[in-house]
């Protein structure tokens, strides 16, 4: 049985106010009633038992998340003293997982995605499994785009590989994280690339070799967070050393470095719930196309989404507004800055 690595560990500022520090999104019921790390470990039951599910994330969330995955044993909680960004989250993981098999398969999740198809979820995933079992490649799942999305990575998918279960299993010619907007929109028109969904399959022995490979700095960090594993030492070492480690995501370190990258599409509905754009995009909307969380009353308004439980609202002649209400905070912004919502949250800490 493969082992199951969720990363919990992003702040969601750009669901803010909802997501303070205190409480990121992946810990939010965003969609439906429950919380996004709670559909997300669902989600992979399937696949991988409990025992082998592990959630990384920083000390303040372990409380929040034994609360929400309650019959997680409280050991699988890897905790990272600061947040060092997803190279390092799951170099640590894949330390505490060599010591369990390193010729296992490793999934790594993020815990913030929506997934409208689960079943066809769970093929693609198996699938991807036995692809990176044979312990040559990284396997990646992509997703068909629709719009010309530069919050994401795009993978240009090359040749037929190999097929598993049914699912075809492509080389990836080329892997680039995030491009800006004009190469985003030639991305899209070509018709050869995919998303990134940000999901990985690999083996736990491959992915420590390529972060030994492509990221020297965190490599040599883990190899000393390793020797202290299992040691009195070990806490003060990880704090230690984590402290120092380059804070840079596996789509650079990593995946847009290693030669063999395999992609399989992921046809199953899914979207990065990464902004109240995006999670207006699964809200039901009335004939106007708003969207009303909570009591309101709108007249001559459309496309606009408030979320506002507790408080009653009135709008009048407006359009294409985010609007969220939430305990002391109100946010409003125009629909197609929702991304920008950050800078919103950096000023608020400058201000302190
Ligand atoms: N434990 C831990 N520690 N988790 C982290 C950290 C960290 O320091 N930083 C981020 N995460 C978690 C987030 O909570 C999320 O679940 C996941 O890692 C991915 O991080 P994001 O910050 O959401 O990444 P992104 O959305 O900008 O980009 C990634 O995902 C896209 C698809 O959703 C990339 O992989 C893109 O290539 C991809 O298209
Ligand atoms: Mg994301």
């Amino acid at each position: 049985m493969p082992f199951a690595v969720i990363m919990a560990g992003g702040r969601g500022e750009r669901f803010w106010p909802r997501s303070r520090v205190a409480v990121p999104k992946q810990f939010l019921n965003l969609v439906g009633d429950k919380t996004m790390l709670q559909l997300t470990v669902e989600r992979v039951r399937e696949v991988v038992g409990i025992s082998d599910t592990y959630i990384v994330a920083g000390r303040d969330f372990k409380e929040m998340i034994l609360e929400q995955v309650p019959h997680l044993p409280e050991e699988n909680i890897l905790i990272e003293p600061f947040g060092r960004d997803t190279a390092a989250a799951i170099g640590l993981a894949a330390l505490v997982l060599e010591r369990k098999d390193p010729r296992e398969v490793m999934i790594v999740l993020p815990a913030d995605h929506y997934i409208r198809d689960v079943p066809r979820f769970q093929e693609v995933l198996k699938s991807a499994v036995a692809a990176a079992r044979r312990g040559e490649d990284i396997v990646t799942l992509g997703i068909t785009p629709h719009r010309p999305e530069t919050g994401y990575g795009y993978i240009f998918q090359g040749e037929l590989a190999d097929t598993f279960h049914g699912v075809g299993a492509y080389r990836v010619a080329r892997f680039l994280e995030k491009p800006d907007y004009a190469k985003a929109v030639v991305f899209l028109s070509t018709g050869n690339y995919l998303w990134n969904s940000g999901m990985f399959i690999w083996r736990v022995d491959l992915i420590r070799q390529l972060i030994e490979q492509h990221t020297p700095g965190l490599a040599q960090g883990l190899r000393l967070i390793g020797q202290a594993m299992g040691t009195k030492q070990y806490l003060p070492v990880l704090e230690e050393i984590y402290a120092g480690l380059p804070k840079i995501s596996v789509d650079y370190g990593v995946l847009e470095k290693a030669e063999r990258v395999l992609v399989m599409r992921g046809d199953f509905g899914w979207d990065d719930i990464g902004s109240w754009a995006a999670l207006e995009r699964y809200a039901e909307k009335d004939e106007q196309g708003n969207v009303i969380e909570g009591r309101g009353v709108l007249l001559d308004t459309r496309n606009t989404f408030i979320y506002s439980p507790g408080k009653t609202v009135g709008v009048i002649g407006v359009e294409n507004l985010i609007v969220v209400n939430d305990r002391d905070c109100l946010m409003v912004c125009g629909k197609n800055r929702a991304q920008e919502l950050k800078k919103v949250v950096q000023a608020l800490k400058d201000e302190g």
